[in-house]
């Protein structure tokens, strides 16, 4: 069955083929997107995502086409429509339709979508399991804070990895580790103290990211917000992966090499306990929020 999608002011499926040619999301990669998760048909930290797409699209001159109420209302709409109860939405603003060329026209028209997906997120065996990572070379652009759908190196880096049997490339830029293809990179060294990249444009702020280290300070436990040297990925107690599809997910391999001794560590798995709990509170809110209305 279609998804549901909607399109610049209307719902309609994605059968319906809608995006012109001469869309500058399509010819120049000129777009930001979103994706959260949903739950029981519950949005998780829907408006972190909302205010990172705000930022993300004032940094490269696009308006947002919806104030936080009207997005909210659009996806609770769009939620109601959809008939799984899982998933993600994905969401896409460009800067719109115009003849192409480099220099693009004041106030144009931004397209804007979004469509929920049936997605299953991992289970307890696989959140047991974890995950293994090849490092590759970060080839991306300097404006990786920005969610922009320019996803070229991401693309290729993670075929990189899949080609080499493992799940997700962890990108190397000037000896420093950076984050993951598709997700947010966090080491725990010597003394269970947890080091992850700092906010800057070299990496994406992950939702999940900025709720972990949250959650990780409130449980006391450290955190140290600096580039890790690549060498020191020869040293590690545990590691691990934070995204919305994959949550906090443990990384028992980096390039054939085992990460501590191949299983879920202590801090990991506590962490892991800490973000569920954190989205199924989050639900709850957004459960109580629609009861009133
Ligand atoms: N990707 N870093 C990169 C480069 C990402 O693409 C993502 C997420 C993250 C994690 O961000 P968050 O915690 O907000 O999901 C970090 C999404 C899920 C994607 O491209 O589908």
């Amino acid at each position: 069955m279609a998804d549901v999608l909607y399109f610049n002011g209307r719902f309609t499926t994605t059968d319906e083929r809608l995006i012109g040619v001469e869309d500058r999301g399509f010819q120049f990669g000129d777009a930001v997107y979103e994706v959260f998760k949903f739950l029981q048909k519950r949005p998780i930290f829907m408006l972190d995502h909302y205010r990172r797409l705000d930022r993300g699209l004032r940094e490269i001159d696009i308006p947002t086409p919806w104030s936080e109420n009207a997005f909210a209302e659009i996806v609770r709409e769009l939620l109601s429509r959809t008939s799984f109860e899982d998933g993600t939405v994905y969401i896409q603003v460009t800067r719109g339709e115009a003849i192409r060329a480099h220099f693009y026209p004041d106030n144009m028209t931004p397209t804007s979508l979004m469509y929920s997906r049936r997605f299953t997120f991992p289970d307890e065996a696989k959140k047991e399991r974890g995950i293994k990572l090849i490092t590759t070379a970060d080839q991306r652009w300097l404006h990786c804070d920005v969610k922009s759908v320019n996803l070229l190196a991401n693309a290729l880096a993670k075929k990189k990895a899949q080609r080499a049997k493992a799940d997700e490339a962890l990108l190397i830029a000037e000896g420093t580790v950076r984050e993951g293809a598709s997700s947010s990179f966090f080491a725990v060294r010597s003394g269970g103290k947890v080091i992850t990249h700092p906010l800057d444009e070299h990496i994406l702020p992950g939702v999940v990211r900025d709720r972990v280290i949250s959650l990780a300070l409130a449980a006391k436990i450290r955190v140290d917000e600096r580039p890790l040297r690549e060498t020191e990925l020869f040293d590690l107690e545990e590691a691990f992966v934070t995204s919305t599809s994959l949550g906090v997910m443990p990384v028992t391999e980096i390039d054939g090499r085992i990460i501590g001794n191949s299983r879920r560590g202590e801090i990991t798995a506590r962490l892991q306990h800490l973000l569920d709990e954190a989205e199924l509170r989050d639900a709850a809110v957004e459960v109580r929020g629609s009861a009133r209305r």
